[in-house]
Protein backbone atom coordinates (compact mmCIF):
# COMPACT_ATOMS: atom_id res chain seq x y z
CA UNK A 1 0.00 0.00 0.00
CA UNK A 2 1.14 3.42 -0.76
CA UNK A 3 1.18 5.53 2.38
CA UNK A 4 0.71 9.22 1.81
CA UNK A 5 -1.19 10.90 5.29
CA UNK A 6 0.41 10.83 8.44
CA UNK A 7 -2.02 8.88 9.99
CA UNK A 8 -1.73 6.31 7.61
CA UNK A 9 2.02 6.29 8.08
CA UNK A 10 1.84 6.73 12.09
CA UNK A 11 -0.19 3.59 11.51
CA UNK A 12 2.16 1.87 9.18
CA UNK A 13 5.15 2.47 11.95
CA UNK A 14 7.79 4.66 11.72
CA UNK A 15 10.04 5.23 9.01
CA UNK A 16 12.69 2.42 8.21
CA UNK A 17 16.73 3.50 9.46
CA UNK A 18 18.84 4.71 6.27
CA UNK A 19 21.56 1.91 5.50
CA UNK A 20 24.06 1.49 8.38
CA UNK A 21 26.88 3.39 6.33
CA UNK A 22 25.18 6.12 5.59
CA UNK A 23 24.39 6.81 9.40
CA UNK A 24 27.99 6.09 10.32
CA UNK A 25 29.08 8.36 8.18
CA UNK A 26 26.37 11.19 8.99
CA UNK A 27 27.50 11.15 12.59
CA UNK A 28 30.84 10.77 11.88
CA UNK A 29 30.64 14.01 10.17
CA UNK A 30 28.52 16.02 13.07
CA UNK A 31 30.99 14.51 15.74
CA UNK A 32 34.25 15.84 13.80
CA UNK A 33 32.70 18.53 13.14
CA UNK A 34 31.69 19.89 17.04
CA UNK A 35 35.45 18.52 17.72
CA UNK A 36 36.27 21.28 14.93
CA UNK A 37 34.45 24.15 16.45
CA UNK A 38 35.41 23.01 19.82
CA UNK A 39 39.21 23.14 18.91
CA UNK A 40 39.47 26.37 17.05
CA UNK A 41 37.23 28.17 19.55
CA UNK A 42 39.77 27.15 22.40
CA UNK A 43 42.87 27.70 20.76
CA UNK A 44 41.33 31.28 19.62
CA UNK A 45 40.79 32.07 23.30
CA UNK A 46 43.50 30.35 24.81
CA UNK A 47 45.82 32.84 21.95
CA UNK A 48 49.70 31.63 21.15
CA UNK A 49 51.10 29.04 23.10
CA UNK A 50 52.21 25.61 23.25
CA UNK A 51 48.76 23.94 24.09
CA UNK A 52 47.38 26.36 21.45
CA UNK A 53 49.72 25.05 18.98
CA UNK A 54 48.83 21.68 19.74
CA UNK A 55 45.53 22.42 19.38
CA UNK A 56 45.91 23.90 15.99
CA UNK A 57 47.69 21.06 15.08
CA UNK A 58 44.68 18.31 16.16
CA UNK A 59 42.43 21.26 13.99
CA UNK A 60 43.90 20.67 11.32
CA UNK A 61 44.50 16.87 10.88
CA UNK A 62 41.24 16.51 11.92
CA UNK A 63 39.63 19.03 9.28
CA UNK A 64 41.75 17.29 6.68
CA UNK A 65 40.25 14.05 8.03
CA UNK A 66 36.25 15.62 7.42
CA UNK A 67 37.42 16.44 3.85
CA UNK A 68 37.82 12.71 3.52
CA UNK A 69 34.81 11.77 4.95
CA UNK A 70 32.35 14.11 3.31
CA UNK A 71 34.36 13.51 -0.27
CA UNK A 72 33.51 9.63 0.69
CA UNK A 73 30.15 10.75 1.96
CA UNK A 74 28.89 12.61 -1.64
CA UNK A 75 29.89 9.75 -3.61
CA UNK A 76 28.13 7.35 -1.15
CA UNK A 77 24.91 9.75 -1.47
CA UNK A 78 25.21 9.41 -5.25
CA UNK A 79 25.34 6.41 -5.68
CA UNK A 80 22.97 5.53 -2.63
CA UNK A 81 19.76 7.89 -3.37
CA UNK A 82 17.79 7.91 -0.15
CA UNK A 83 14.24 7.85 0.11
CA UNK A 84 12.36 11.07 -0.23
CA UNK A 85 10.55 12.97 2.57
CA UNK A 86 7.09 11.78 3.57
CA UNK A 87 4.99 12.39 1.08
CA UNK A 88 2.72 14.82 2.89
CA UNK A 89 6.08 16.97 3.66
CA UNK A 90 5.25 20.53 2.19
CA UNK A 91 6.48 21.36 -0.95
CA UNK A 92 8.60 24.26 -0.02
CA UNK A 93 10.21 22.37 2.99
CA UNK A 94 11.56 19.85 0.60
CA UNK A 95 12.74 22.07 -1.16
CA UNK A 96 14.71 23.84 1.54
CA UNK A 97 15.64 20.81 3.21
CA UNK A 98 17.75 19.68 -0.40
CA UNK A 99 19.25 23.17 -1.07
CA UNK A 100 20.43 23.32 2.84
CA UNK A 101 21.82 19.50 2.74
CA UNK A 102 23.55 20.94 -0.67
CA UNK A 103 24.78 23.87 1.18
CA UNK A 104 26.20 22.25 3.59
CA UNK A 105 28.41 19.55 1.40
CA UNK A 106 29.67 22.16 -0.22
CA UNK A 107 30.81 24.42 2.71
CA UNK A 108 31.91 20.87 3.87
CA UNK A 109 34.23 21.11 0.87
CA UNK A 110 34.84 24.67 0.51
CA UNK A 111 36.01 24.72 4.34
CA UNK A 112 38.87 22.81 5.06
CA UNK A 113 40.51 23.28 1.41
CA UNK A 114 40.13 27.26 2.70
CA UNK A 115 41.90 26.35 6.11
CA UNK A 116 44.55 24.48 4.38
CA UNK A 117 45.24 27.17 1.93
CA UNK A 118 44.97 29.70 4.61
CA UNK A 119 47.33 27.53 6.61
CA UNK A 120 50.21 27.03 4.06
CA UNK A 121 50.03 30.68 2.84
CA UNK A 122 50.79 31.45 7.25
CA UNK A 123 54.30 29.38 6.70
CA UNK A 124 53.17 26.22 8.86
CA UNK A 125 54.20 22.81 7.47
CA UNK A 126 50.59 20.82 7.38
CA UNK A 127 50.67 17.72 8.71
CA UNK A 128 47.89 15.29 8.99
CA UNK A 129 48.12 12.89 11.84
CA UNK A 130 51.84 13.68 12.52
CA UNK A 131 52.46 13.02 8.36
CA UNK A 132 54.23 16.27 7.16
CA UNK A 133 52.31 17.58 3.50
CA UNK A 134 54.10 19.03 0.98
CA UNK A 135 55.11 23.31 0.81
CA UNK A 136 53.49 23.52 -2.18
CA UNK A 137 52.27 27.34 -1.74
CA UNK A 138 54.79 30.32 -1.25
CA UNK A 139 54.43 32.15 2.47
CA UNK A 140 52.17 35.45 1.88
CA UNK A 141 51.38 36.39 5.67
CA UNK A 142 48.57 39.40 4.74
CA UNK A 143 46.59 36.90 2.02
CA UNK A 144 46.69 34.39 4.67
CA UNK A 145 45.10 36.98 7.31
CA UNK A 146 42.39 37.72 4.71
CA UNK A 147 41.69 33.74 3.63
CA UNK A 148 41.99 33.01 7.02
CA UNK A 149 38.86 35.52 7.20
CA UNK A 150 36.36 33.97 4.24
CA UNK A 151 37.46 30.56 6.96
CA UNK A 152 35.77 32.36 10.05
CA UNK A 153 32.59 33.61 7.41
CA UNK A 154 32.00 29.85 6.17
CA UNK A 155 32.42 28.53 9.70
CA UNK A 156 29.78 31.27 10.65
CA UNK A 157 27.64 29.81 7.62
CA UNK A 158 27.63 25.78 8.61
CA UNK A 159 26.62 26.95 12.06
CA UNK A 160 23.23 28.56 10.43
CA UNK A 161 22.45 26.16 8.34
CA UNK A 162 23.51 23.36 10.93
CA UNK A 163 21.18 25.30 12.65
CA UNK A 164 18.34 25.00 10.32
CA UNK A 165 18.86 21.26 9.12
CA UNK A 166 18.87 20.45 13.30
CA UNK A 167 15.44 22.53 13.64
CA UNK A 168 14.01 20.54 10.53
CA UNK A 169 14.45 17.48 12.55
CA UNK A 170 13.17 18.65 15.66
CA UNK A 171 9.98 20.00 13.84
CA UNK A 172 9.42 16.35 11.98
CA UNK A 173 10.20 14.86 15.89
CA UNK A 174 8.21 16.96 18.09
CA UNK A 175 5.61 18.67 15.78
CA UNK A 176 4.93 16.62 12.76
CA UNK A 177 5.30 13.27 15.05
CA UNK A 178 6.27 11.57 11.89
CA UNK A 179 9.24 9.55 13.26
CA UNK A 180 11.41 10.87 10.52
CA UNK A 181 14.28 10.89 13.05
CA UNK A 182 14.41 7.58 12.87
CA UNK A 183 15.51 7.09 9.31
CA UNK A 184 18.80 8.54 11.01
CA UNK A 185 19.06 6.70 14.53
CA UNK A 186 22.68 5.77 15.52
CA UNK A 187 21.86 2.31 16.61
C1 LIG B 1 35.15 21.50 8.27
C2 LIG B 1 36.40 21.80 8.62
C3 LIG B 1 36.78 22.99 9.44
C4 LIG B 1 36.02 23.75 10.31
C5 LIG B 1 34.55 23.59 10.68
C6 LIG B 1 36.89 24.80 10.82
C7 LIG B 1 36.50 25.80 11.71
C8 LIG B 1 37.29 26.83 12.13
C9 LIG B 1 36.85 27.95 12.92
C10 LIG B 1 35.39 28.17 13.42
C11 LIG B 1 37.92 28.75 13.17
C12 LIG B 1 37.93 30.07 13.98
C13 LIG B 1 37.75 31.19 12.98
C14 LIG B 1 37.75 32.53 13.65
O1 LIG B 1 36.80 32.80 14.39
O2 LIG B 1 38.69 33.28 13.40
C15 LIG B 1 39.06 28.14 12.53
C16 LIG B 1 40.35 28.64 12.58
C17 LIG B 1 41.47 28.01 12.01
N1 LIG B 1 41.45 26.91 11.17
FE1 LIG B 1 39.82 25.81 10.71
N2 LIG B 1 38.16 24.64 10.28
C18 LIG B 1 38.13 23.56 9.43
C19 LIG B 1 39.19 23.05 8.69
C20 LIG B 1 40.51 23.50 8.77
C21 LIG B 1 41.65 22.93 8.07
C22 LIG B 1 41.58 21.72 7.12
C23 LIG B 1 42.74 23.64 8.41
C24 LIG B 1 44.17 23.48 7.96
C25 LIG B 1 44.69 22.40 7.42
C26 LIG B 1 42.31 24.68 9.35
C27 LIG B 1 43.16 25.59 9.97
C28 LIG B 1 42.74 26.60 10.82
C29 LIG B 1 43.65 27.51 11.50
C30 LIG B 1 45.19 27.51 11.44
C31 LIG B 1 42.84 28.42 12.21
C32 LIG B 1 43.33 29.61 13.07
C33 LIG B 1 43.21 30.85 12.25
C34 LIG B 1 43.78 32.03 12.98
O3 LIG B 1 44.94 31.97 13.34
O4 LIG B 1 43.00 32.99 13.15
N3 LIG B 1 40.95 24.57 9.53
N4 LIG B 1 38.67 27.00 11.91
Amino acid sequence: MFVTSRTDRLAAGRPRPLPAVTRALHWLTAAILVLMFALAWTFDALGPSDTSASLVSLHQSFGLLILLVVAVRIVWRVTHPIEPLPGDTPRWEMRLATLVQAALYALLIAMPLVGLYASALSGDTIRFFGVALPDLVAMNEDLSDQVFEIHGTIGWAILALTGLHVAGALNHQFIRRDGLLNRMRIW
